[in-house]
């Protein structure tokens, strides 16, 4: 099966009679599918952007200039990926002084991948030789990766605010290049906004920045084209130790440095686990309530959704996870989208490893069990195919394929063998594995064959390669998966089960000092007899309805939307109005979608709301709602 996977094979489709063709089966899975770019004959080797930054049209307009190393000879035609951009004219300059203007195509475009950008080269040229493009060009308000709040949807009210989010295709949309992690680049860019915004980016940013509209930035360490990234805002900076930092409107910032007061020690300790840290300083942008993840690892400065400000630290895994993909994804880089599960998977494990020496172990139990839970629901939805490690993928969205399967299925694969080769051999593994691929991208082949080489077969585990292929290419969990517990929590679903029954009145319940996670718990866990009655009586002891914590209003309000409580809709509705991350609001849309009752209720509220969501929810929650 696996052999099937990898080296493509013949198919016979046996048609009636004797007709039978051969057909080639052509998937190569080391392959970018989700790019145009011919990375074989010209790879970018950096990127200068200038741009200015247009608030009323919803637009960045400028130039791109991308130095280009010419890997085939005889090439003649650079590809380039975009999305929904307006392109002017393409230069071409030998010395970067001297430019010729080119002709270039832009093809039809495809819902998924945008259009190629193809640019006639007026000569060919040795490997090696190094040219630049220089474009220009202007975003449109549909960038796929931009979104361009109105002043009503910040938390100062007064300010515009743009934020973009390149992961996984979206960079095409707000810069034309190369736009698959097979090139790494460095760049650099003028940025040009409005006087009283300042503008920050995936790079050197300046806590010191004197604000006058007109910035600079320089990242001097290759990077995969999906860690570009750029926000402009009423932003403002506070420190949170001497290399790390918190970016965000003035309004949330003292709430912000207390919720992530941790990050400096996070670092401190992730550099004694996983090796330097390369990057220089380490900063968090505290973004408004659309940003549609958790968190986005851009480099030099994660991007964080603030529903992190529980005022608790009860959500600071998330800052765990992005940190750790300075190493995981940042630094080593999944080849194409197909090996996610490398940045995704890895991390999540990473990030584990980073809670347990801050927090302790059981903190981390309640976290691997919580990720368990989502891993089994995923495979109940997921197609079977998509549910492998590394699956043949070539035409799914690589934003949302495989649910969160790559990070939970990715995490307990590296458990599985931390368990079986003891820490000490798994973590000088995992340094190896860091300094060997550093600045490099890496398959889920050669990380078998690495695996293999530097763990397998010389030390002892007794794990196969055969069984951690088995991981790599097969659906669900195979036999050897650790299954993890956490006290605290089975007990939080003996009391939901003994809750549900009314064994215990809700009178004797107490969560006092429970953890957010343990709460979460207790809801998940609630049975699906217990009488509207009773959970009204719940909502008024534990006043779950106005929690101000994010992960338990998801998990309550779908559970809500699910048994149409409607006591709890109003405040629903207005926790789908405060959040546009997509993890909070699609259980609670697809619960209201699915409870039989309140499709339509459903897609009025998406339809009155969706005005302040990220394109990438926009766009994307509709096809969820109706089934695609
Ligand atoms: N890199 C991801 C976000 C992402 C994934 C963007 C896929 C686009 C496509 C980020 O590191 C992430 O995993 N965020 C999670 C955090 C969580 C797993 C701790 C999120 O947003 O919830
Ligand atoms: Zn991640």
């Amino acid at each position: 099966m696996r052999l099937a996977l990898i080296l493509g094979f013949l198919l016979l489709a046996a048609c009636s009679g004797d007709d039978v063709e051969p057909v080639v089966d052509t998937y190569d899975p080391a392959h970018d599918y989700y790019s145009y770019a011919n990375t074989d004959e010209f790879q970018t080797t950096h990127l200068s952007l200038s741009l200015d930054v247009d608030f009323e049209a919803q637009q960045l307009g400028g130039i791109a200039t991308l130095v280009m190393r010419r890997i085939d000879a005889d090439a003649s035609e650079v590809v380039l990926d975009s999305r929904a951009l307006d392109i002017g004219t393409v230069e071409y300059s030998a010395d970067g002084s001297n430019w010729t203007e080119l002709e270039y195509t832009v093809a039809p475009h495809d819902a998924l991948l945008g259009s190629a950008v193809s640019i006639a080269l007026p000569v060919v040229g040795a490997v090696d030789y190094r040219f630049s493009l220089r474009i220009a060009y202007t975003t449109s308000p549909e960038s796929t990766a931009l979104q361009w709040l109105p002043a009503e949807l910040t938390s100062g009210g007064k300010q515009p605010l743009l934020f973009s989010q390149s992961q996984a295709i979206h960079a095409r949309s707000w810069i034309p290049l190369q736009d698959t992690p097979a090139v790494r680049i460095t760049y650099d860019a003028e940025i040009r906004t409005p006087p009283q915004l300042l503008a920050v980016m995936s790079a050197n940013n300046d806590p010191m920045s004197v604000r006058d509209g007109s910035y600079s930035f320089d990242m001097p360490q290759p990077i995969p084209p999906y860690l570009l990234a750029i926000a402009v805002g009423n932003i403002f900076f506070a420190p949170l130790g001497p290399d790390t930092g918190l970016y965000a409107e003035p309004e949330l910032l003292s709430d912000g440095v207390w919720e992530f007061a941790d990050t400096q020690e996070m670092l401190d300790q992730a550099e004694e686990l996983f090796g330097p840290y390369g990057w220089g300083r380490y900063d968090l942008l505290l973004l408004p309530p659309s940003f549609p993840y958790g968190g986005m690892e851009n480099p030099r400065l994660s991007f964080i959704t603030p529903s992190l400000l529980a005022g608790d630290r009860s959500l600071i895994s998330v800052i765990a996870h992005e940190l750790a993909h300075s190493w995981s994804g940042n630094l080593v880089t999944n080849a194409t989208w197909r090996d996610g599960w490398l940045n995704e998977g890895m991390t999540n494990y990473l990030e584990a490893r980073l809670m347990e020496v801050i927090y302790g172990p059981d903190r981390v139990a309640e976290e691997d069990v919580i990720n368990y839970h989502e891993l089994l629901d995923n495979f109940e939805r997921i197609n079977p195919e998509l549910q492998a490690l590394a699956p043949r993928m070539d035409t799914a969205d690589p934003d949302s394929a495989q649910g969160t399967i790559h990070y939970n299925k990715g995490k307990l694969l590296l458990q599985m063998l931390e368990n079986a080769y003891g820490r000490p051999a798994f973590d000088a593994f995992l340094s190896s594995y860091f300094e060997t691929h550093a600045f490099k991208t890496i398959t889920s082949e050669a990380f078998l064959d690495f695996l293999d080489t530097n763990l397998l077969s010389v030390a002892q585990g007794g794990v196969t390669r055969e069984q951690v292929a088995e991981w790599l290419y097969e659906p669900g969990l195979p036999d050897n998966a650790p299954i993890p517990v956490s006290a605290t929590l089975d007990s939080a679903k003996k009391l939901a089960i003994s809750w549900s029954n009314g064994d215990t009145p809700t009178e004797m319940l107490n969560m006092d000092g429970w953890s957010a996670q343990a709460i979460l718990h207790f809801i998940d866990n609630i049975t699906a007899d217990v009488s509207n009655e009773s959970f009204a009586e719940l909502d008024a002891a534990m006043g779950f309805s106005d929690t101000g914590n994010a992960e338990i209003g998801r998990v309550w309000f779908t559970l809500a939307a699910e048994r149409r409580y409607l006591p709890a809709y109003p405040k629903m509705r207005a926790y789908l109005e405060r959040y546009g991350r997509a993890k909070l609001i699609a259980p609670i849309y697809m619960a209201l979608a699915g409870n039989g009752e309140d499709r339509e209720l459903a897609l009025q509220i998406f339809e009155e709301t969706k005005h302040r969501y990220h394109p990438f929810v926009a766009n994307g929650l509709p096809a969820q709602l109706n089934g695609n």
